[in-house]
């Protein structure tokens, strides 16, 4: 018998189907490739981190404004606001307040950040729905009124703290796990209870995040279940229930398909419009203003083979600007400088699949296995753009070693003819 007969071929169509989405994944950076180049050209890129040397955040205001933009023309109803728990950058504050942001802050160290930046606390909601009870006063006093909560024990923390704070109560999802939120056959009371102390309570909040399963379907079931809420507590107890909180989790620009930023907003277009102005709708954007926001620039400072596989030791990883990729499985898009700088000429490089290790001796400071990229040698630059959210500020400085220096670009020289004061 031959070995053909007893070990059976892929199925044809399984077959294709996995060239296919090879080719697709090829041609996906392709494209990705010649939009960095573009962008790297108009931005000096290159000779900028020539000059600046790596590692490196190559910080850009327009593309702050662009996406904040972007949401505001798909919800235009809605009171955006910035979660700084992704990028609590300066130069990201002062371009949402320019853009008539509002900002989302899960502790008092977010909220003297604004006011570093004279920007009202009044333009912040307080989120995190475990406070300590010194916080809810500091931020109170700094002129906060609107706070997460989502039990009693937190709901009794603000009774006196101050006449026109109110609650938003967060609604609990079984995709949550038990981490955060209320149940919702339980929400009515929480809210009856809070108005009993003496308490306002203005609505619930929800959080999808885009990067789950059937995330448009799940926003729609958590928004009906929310408006129902508001609905009932108004008709039966008179509770003056008037705003829903979409929370975050609205997917960055490359994050397209079935639950692509337009997916997510059209379900909020499609339920909530009708309810406007009657009721007012407040919406968090984190990582999609903050991820395109900032590329990341690092070099190759050694090189080994190991199994067969050529590693590339870079001088930032996984206890650096990588540690937000902890755990997620998640391997950032990468190109080497030069071939960004090829780019234009549209040509079809061989890739060839490595190994990449952070700048730490610990073991779990590998940034990804089998990336593909083109041959490389030690001092040749690697550019991951979309690295702005939760990266800089997972950072440590594990051994001493520093975290990734930000420039800022002028908003003369980035990318698009806004004009951005920072
Ligand atoms: C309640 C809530 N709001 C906002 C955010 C910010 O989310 P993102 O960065 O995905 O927009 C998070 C993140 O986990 C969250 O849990």
């Amino acid at each position: 018998m031959s070995i053909d007969t007893v070990i059976p071929s892929r199925p044809r169509s399984a077959a294709n189907r996995i060239r296919s989405a090879e080719l697709q994944r090829e041609e996906h950076r392709r494209s990705d490739r010649a939009a960095l180049h573009e962008y790297a050209s108009t931005i000096g890129l290159a000779a900028l981190v020539r000059r600046a040397g790596t590692p490196l955040f190559v910080l850009d205001p327009a593309r702050v404004a662009g996406e904040f933009e972007r949401f505001t023309e798909l919800l235009p109803f809605v009171r955006l606001r910035y979660a700084l728990a992704a990028l609590p950058h300066p130069a990201v504050i002062r371009t949402v307040a320019s853009c008539g942001g509002g900002f989302d802050a899960v502790s008092t160290g977010e909220l003297a950040m604004l006011a570093h930046e004279q920007i009202p606390a009044s333009d912040a909601v307080f989120s995190h729905p475990i406070k300590r009870a010194d916080d809810i006063a500091t931020a109170a006093a700094a002129g906060v009124r609107l706070f997460v909560a989502d039990n009693p024990a937190e709901v009794r923390k603000f009774a006196g703290v101050h006449p026109e704070l109110r609650l938003l109560l967060r609604l609990r999802r079984v995709a949550d796990a038990a981490h955060f939120g209320i149940d919702s056959e339980h929400a009515l009371n929480l809210a009856r209870f809070a108005t009993s102390l003496g308490v306002g309570v203005a609505g619930f909040s929800v959080h999808v995040d885009a990067s789950e399963p059937d995330a448009p379907a799940a926003l729609s079931t958590m928004v009906h279940e929310a408006l129902r809420l508001i609905d009932e507590g108004n008709a039966r107890w008179g509770l003056g229930l008037d705003t829903i909180d979409l929370g975050g989790g609205m997917p960055t620009d490359h994050e397209g398909g079935e639950a692509g930023a337009d997916a997510m907003t059209a379900v909020v277009r499609s339920i909530l419009a009708p309810r406007v102005p009657g009721l007012s709708v407040l919406a968090v954007l984190g990582r999609c203003i903050a991820a395109p926001a900032m590329l990341l620039a690092t070099s190759v400072v050694g090189q080994a083979t190991r199994d067969g596989e050529v590693w590339h030791y870079l001088d930032d990883g996984m206890h650096g600007s990588f540690a937000g990729l902890r755990g997620s499985g998640e391997v950032p898009t990468m190109f080497s400088l030069s071939e960004v700088e090829r780019a234009g000429s549209d040509a079809r490089e061989p890739l060839y699949p490595c190994t990449l290790v952070g700048a730490s001796t610990d073991g779990i400071d590998v940034i990804a296995r089998g990336i593909p990229l083109p041959p490389l040698g030690v001092n040749d630059v690697l550019l991951c753009p979309d690295m702005g959210a939760y990266s800089l500020v997972m950072a440590s400085n594990f051994e001493a070693v520093h975290r990734t220096r930000v420039h800022v670009l002028r908003p003369s020289r980035a990318q698009g003819k806004r004009t951005v004061n920072v």
